[in-house]
C-alpha cells in the first residue's frame, strides 16, 4: 500500500491563516502558512478582512509550497482541501481554489474537515514523535476549537466533549485584553504565568456537567476582578501581572485537566493527545506530563508546526483518505459548521 510515491498537496483557509503542503506519502516536503497581521489591530479575526487576504496569498502560498517540495504541479495525485468547519468567506477562497486546480489538472479532490485534521496530525512521519495507536483522546485547543475526541479509527471518531461557550484560546485572548496585552494574548500570558505565583489569586472553575466546557464566565469573573482592583489601586495590573497571569494560566489548565481525567475514567483510555495552537502552552504541557506519573498516560503533542493552524494536517488527511479512494464529487461545498 505504502510501496507507490504519492504526491498530495493540502491547503488550508478555514481561519486567519492561508496555508498550502505538499505532502509524499506519510512525510511532509513542504509546510507554509501566510499568517494575516491584519486582524491584531483589532484584537481578533475579522472574517471580511480574512476572505481578503485568502484571495491574495492563496496563489504564491500554494506556488511556494510546491517549489519547496521541489515538484510541479503535474506530478500531484490529489488535491485535498479545508471543507469547514471555518469562517465561510475563509472556507470558499480555499474550497473554489482546490476545486479548479484538481479539475485544471484531472486528479481527484479531497474534502477534510479542520477538526479531523487537527488531530491525525499525530499520523504525519516525524522522526522522534510517536503516532498514538486506537483508540485514544484527543483534545483539540485553539483560539477557535475546544474538544475532546474519542479516536477509534482515522475517521472512525466521536466528540464526547467541547466547549459550550468560547474555546480555550478565546479565554486566553480575551483575558489578554482585559489586562491590556497584544493579540493573540496566549503566548504572552504562558510566558509572564511561569515568573509568577499561580496561587496569587482564585478564580472559580466553571460548573459545566460531564465532559463539556466553558470559559465565559472565567472571562467574566477576570473583568469584574480586575474593574474592582484597579479602582481600590490604578496601577493594580503593572504591579501584579505575572501573579494575575499564573492565577489565570492555573485555572484554565486546572479546568483542562479535569475533564481529561473524567474522560479517561470514563472510557478507560490511556493514551491523550493534544492539538491546536494552544498546545504550546508550557502549563498543558506540564501537565500532561504529570498525567504520566500520575495517572499512566502516555501523551502525545505534535511538532509546533504541525499544531497551528497548517496545511500539513490537511496534505496528511488527504493522503489517508487517497488511500481509502475516499475522494469529493465535483459539487462539493464548503461547511461552516461541518461536525466530525
Ligand atoms: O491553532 P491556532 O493557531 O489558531 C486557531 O485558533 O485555530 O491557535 C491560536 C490560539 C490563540 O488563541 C492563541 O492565544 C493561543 O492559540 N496560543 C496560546 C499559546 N500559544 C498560542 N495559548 C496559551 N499559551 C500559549 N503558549
Ligand atoms: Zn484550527
Amino acid at each position: 500500500m505504502h510501496s507507490e510515491n504519492i504526491y498530495i498537496l493540502g491547503i488550508e483557509s478555514s481561519c486567519d491563516d492561508t496555508a498550502a503542503s505538499v505532502i509524499h506519502n506519510g512525510k511532509i516536503l513542504s509546510n507554509v502558512v501566510a499568517n494575516q497581521s491584519i486582524h491584531e489591530e483589532f484584537g481578533g479575526v475579522v472574517p471580511e478582512l480574512a476572505s481578503r487576504a485568502h484571495q491574495q496569498n492563496i496563489v504564491p502560498v500554494v506556488h511556494q509550497a510546491l517549489a519547496k517540495a521541489n515538484i510541479t504541479k503535474n506530478q500531484l495525485h490529489a488535491i485535498a482541501f479545508t471543507r469547514g468547519p471555518g469562517l465561510m468567506g475563509s472556507l470558499l477562497v480555499g474550497t473554489s481554489f482546490a476545486k479548479s486546480l484538481a479539475y485544471g489538472l484531472n486528479i481527484p479532490l479531497i474534502d477534510v474537515n479542520h477538526m479531523q485534521g487537527h488531530i491525525l496530525a499525530h499520523f504525519i512521519d516525524v522522526e522522534g514523535f510517536n503516532k498514538p495507536p486506537f483508540p485514544f483522546l484527543a483534545m483539540t485547543i485553539s483560539g477557535g476549537h475546544t474538544q475532546i475526541v474519542k479516536v477509534k479509527h482515522y475517521f472512525d471518531m466521536e466528540v464526547i466533549g467541547e466547549t459550550i461557550d468560547d474555546a480555550v484560546g478565546e479565554a486566553y485572548d480575551k483575558s489578554g485584553k482585559i489586562l491590556g496585552l497584544g493579540y493573540p494574548a496566549g503566548p504572552e500570558i504562558d510566558k509572564r504565568a511561569q515568573l509568577g505565583n499561580p496561587k496569587a489569586f482564585k478564580f472559580t472553575k466553571p460548573k459545566v456537567d460531564g465532559l463539556n466546557f466553558s470559559f465565559s464566565g472565567l472571562k467574566t469573573a477576570i473583568l469584574y476582578f480586575i474593574q474592582k482592583e484597579t479602582k481600590a489601586d490604578p496601577d493594580f495590573i503593572t504591579k501584579n501581572i505575572n501573579d494575575i497571569c499564573a492565577s489565570i494560566q492555573y485555572t484554565i489548565i486546572g479546568i483542562l485537566i479535569d475533564k481529561l481525567k473524567l474522560a479517561s475514567k470514563q472510557t478507560g483510555i490511556k493514551h491523550i493527545a493534544i492539538g491546536g495552537g494552544v498546545s504550546a502552552n508550557s502549563g498543558i504541557r506540564n501537565a500532561l506530563k504529570d498525567g504520566e506519573q500520575k495517572f499512566g498516560w502516555t501523551t502525545y503533542v505534535p511538532k509546533f508546526e504541525f499544531t497551528t493552524d497548517n496545511a500539513a494536517m490537511i496534505a496528511i488527511v488527504g493522503y489517508l483518505k487517497y488511500l481509502d479512494k475516499d475522494f469529493s464529487k465535483s459539487n462539493i461545498t464548503a461547511n461552516a459548521r461541518l461536525k466530525i
